[in-house]
């Protein structure tokens, strides 16, 4: 296993190209599954751990991964599918596989997928998902940890989510886009990976209208075409370089992204003195300030501040001048990074799902464990901000899932960082840190 080991308290300065959306990408490779046209082309995947977990999925459902010369192109081939079960081994890795449950059924009416049971960050159940299958005609049975969903024919329903679900949406969608009559989808998420799903199946001959924000209606077709898409940027990678610049008191032109995504983390990292220059739809610049002021953040379904960023915002938070608190909304136990945190010296309590962060200390390295995904983002970020010691970061797989080259991104823009064997001890070659401290002025 590989360990992440880095050297802060250097302002992150340069240019960043942002990759390609993960959370758009997998939905949109495993909607290849309903096309008539097996041949999918697909463009600005990120070549990440979970978009290998997804094409591992395709291909034991008996799908071709065509291989290009370009990491981030997928060619899938779908035409050799024949077998319509997702094993445990791959949906325990990522639970974002249940979203093969839409287009199997939608496809060949049949579709078992192992229950993605709990994660780091909490139950995660897929109630809604199934909820609205049945209501779509499917029977739906959970035995020996599988859920089995079949049906003769599909048919156009009315389901109103309890609260909004993002791959809950996407499977609907998926799954009633080749039902007989109209679907109506109400309290649907809001996330733009949804709808550049949605444009991707109706680019290919699909009927699907975000006829209000939280309303999807779903008009059944007979056959999809072929799916030809480019995929959208990554606005939780690009939030994680922004905070990057700001933990640093850097300068960095974030590149290849789009600004319409990125609204309410625009808006909290100004608030926190971050000075946002937007160059174009597509690329930003963003300074960090001397003093970060401490701001609250409560967590929400999009167009919301991100859940996705909420590990990054209390790492930079951490440093800030006074107390905020962080509310934690979505999911019940994302918490899991604070005690890391505090091992690199924040001052952080938590209550429920809020989180109490008192800032303007000085973050100093040590060895620290990753427990998921954004979790281990703001380990990174942490470390990049830590002026006294190594910080050294375990189970690094986690990062690997969802950022596509980060410590060679991050290298890129100044930052000492280098992955390492777990066992390796030899430390960084020492540098003397430029990084001036970070006390805060009365005037913040
Ligand atoms: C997706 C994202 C994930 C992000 C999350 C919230 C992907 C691959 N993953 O996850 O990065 O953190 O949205 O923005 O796109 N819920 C139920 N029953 C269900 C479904 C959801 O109770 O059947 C609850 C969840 O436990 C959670 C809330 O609804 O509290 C929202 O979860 P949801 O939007 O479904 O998250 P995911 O789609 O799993």
């Amino acid at each position: 296993m590989d360990k992440m080991v880095i050297e802060g308290g250097f302002p992150l300065v340069g240019e960043v190209s942002i990759s390609g959306s993960k959370n758009a990408s997998l939905p949109i490779i495993v909607s290849s599954i309903m096309f008539d046209n097996f041949d999918s082309e697909i463009d600005n995947v990120p070549d990440l751990e979970d978009i290998k977990t997804i094409k591992k999925l395709l291909i034991s459902l008996g799908a071709e991964i065509k291989k290009t010369d370009d990491a981030n192109k997928l060619i899938i081939n779908t035409s050799g599918i024949d077998n319509y079960d997702a094993p445990y081994d791959l949906v325990k890795t990522m639970r974002a596989s249940v979203l093969v449950l839409g287009p199997l059924l939608a496809k060949y009416k049949r579709a078992r997928v192992s229950l993605p049971g709990g994660c780091a960050i909490g139950a995660r159940p897929i109630d809604f998902h199934l909820n609205a299958l049945r209501l779509l005609g499917a029977t739906v049975k959970v035995d020996h940890g599988y859920v089995e969903v079949f049906a003769d024919k599909l048919k156009g329903a009315v389901i109103n989510f309890p609260i909004p679900s993002v791959t809950g949406t996407e499977n609907v969608i998926m799954a009633a886009t080749l039902a007989e009559g109209t679907t109506v989808i109400k309290n649907a998420a809001r996330e733009p990976e949804i709808d550049d799903m949605i444009l991707a199946l109706n680019n290919g001959g699909a009927n699907i209208k975000r006829i209000e924000p939280s309303v999807i209606s779903i008009n059944g077709v007979k056959k999809l075409n072929r799916l030809y898409h480019r995929v959208i940027p990554d606005r939780i990678e690009a939030g994680t370089f922004m905070v990057a610049s700001a933990i640093t008191k850097g300068d960095i032109i974030l590149k290849n992204l789009n600004v319409n995504h990125l609204g309410s983390i625009i808006e909290k990292l100004s608030e926190a003195g971050a000075k946002i220059i937007i160059n174009s739809s597509s690329s930003i610049r963003i300074k960090g300030s001397k003093v970060i002021k401490s701001v609250d953040i409560s967590t929400a379904p999009y167009p919301d501040f991100p859940t996705d960023m909420q590990a990054q915002m209390m790492a930079l938070m951490t440093i800030s001048c006074g107390l905020c608190v962080i509310t934690e909304n979505v999911f019940e136990n994302r918490f899991m990074h604070v005690a890391e945190l505090i091992r690199l010296g924040a001052n952080i309590k938590i209550r429920n799902n809020f989180a109490i962060v008192k800032g303007a200390i000085k973050l100093s390295g040590a060895e620290v464990m990753a427990t998921d995904l954004r979790a281990s983002a703001s380990l990174v970020l942490a470390g990049l901000a830590s002026s006294d010691g190594l910080t050294a970061i375990s189970r690094i797989y986690h990062l690997d899932r969802g950022y596509e080259k980060m410590e060679k991104k991050l290298a890129n823009l100044g930052a000492i960082i280098s992955r390492v064997k777990e066992n390796d001890i030899s430390a960084l070659p020492g540098e003397e840190s430029n990084f001036n401290d970070i006390a805060c002025s009365k005037s913040a």
